[in-house]
């Protein structure tokens, strides 16, 4: 089978207005792609052919499955998902007066909008000959941030819903990978954390990892996880517990 992305088609990619989303609408749009970026600031996308910006809020569970139906309709052929958009906030739980607002979204965009809108786009998806679902996630799904609780639970959550998804099409031809990045230079870790890498360079892992239809990809110092979950999970505890 070849990659999703060997020929021309359609992707939806969410989290496209910044960061990893960000460099890889421009990458994506080079290879002839056509991109539908979704994100809140969509419209300040700048124009180029191919870019399709649809202007959306993720956290708006209920209004999910009908955007993701009237992309389908426009869209017929849409055969890539790239679920990237998220948020981290560093939530001290023990802080009562902080916003129950901020979880309910931060949970919400994290993990139930990539299953919303995977459910709603698969007969669009498993009607092409090479489709994928790709969610990035997280070295945090496997050892959680101290400051970043709900955020570490949410990469998990999407790291064990990708797993499943995976095993439930396992008969089809569609791709189900799992992107787990290291530390990148984004607004996201902006003020935090050292030896990041480029969103640049990550976007190239991602789609180097999808062309070699690789369901599990991991970037950078990410590719160490295994080996350090395998011989010294303390380690693994203590080096991303502050990052
Ligand atoms: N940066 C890292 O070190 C790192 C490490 C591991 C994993 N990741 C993962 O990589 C992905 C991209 O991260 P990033 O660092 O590039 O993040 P980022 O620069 O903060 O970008 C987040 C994107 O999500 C969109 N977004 C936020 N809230 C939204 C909402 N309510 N509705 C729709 N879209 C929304 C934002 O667009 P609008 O504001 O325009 O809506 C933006 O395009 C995320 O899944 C993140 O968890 C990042």
């Amino acid at each position: 089978m070849s990659s999703p992305l060997a020929h021309p088609t359609t992707v939806l990619l969410t989290g496209a207005t910044s960061g990893i989303g960000a460099a890889l609408v421009p990458r994506l749009l080079d290879r002839g792609h056509t991109v539908i970026a979704l994100a809140r600031r969509a419209a300040h996308l700048p124009a180029r052919a191919g870019l399709v910006p649809v202007t959306a809020d993720l956290t708006d569970l209920p209004g999910l499955p009908a955007l993701a139906a009237s992309i389908a309709t426009d869209h017929p052929g849409l055969s890539v998902l790239l679920n990237a958009a998220a948020v981290q906030h560093a939530i001290p739980l023990t802080d009562l007066a902080s916003s129950p607002k901020m979880l309910i979204e931060e949970a919400a965009l994290n993990l139930t909008a990539p299953a919303l809108l995977v459910q709603a786009l698969l007969p669009t998806l498993l009607r092409q000959p090479d489709g994928a679902v790709v969610n990035l996630s997280s070295g945090l799904a496997s050892f959680p941030k101290e400051a970043g609780g709900l955020y570490s639970a949410t990469k998990a959550g999407l790291s064990s819903f990708t797993t499943s998804l995976r095993w439930q099409l396992e008969a089809t031809p569609l791709l189900v990978a799992e992107v787990i990045l290291p530390l990148v230079d984004t607004p996201m870790t902006a003020g935090r954390g050292r030896g990041k890498i480029s969103a640049d360079a990550a976007a190239e892992a991602i789609l180097s990892g999808i062309d070699a239809r690789r369901t599990m990809i991991r970037v950078g110092a990410a590719r160490a996880l295994p080996l350090i979950s395998a011989l010294a999970p303390w380690l693994g505890r203590r080096l991303l517990r502050g990052t």
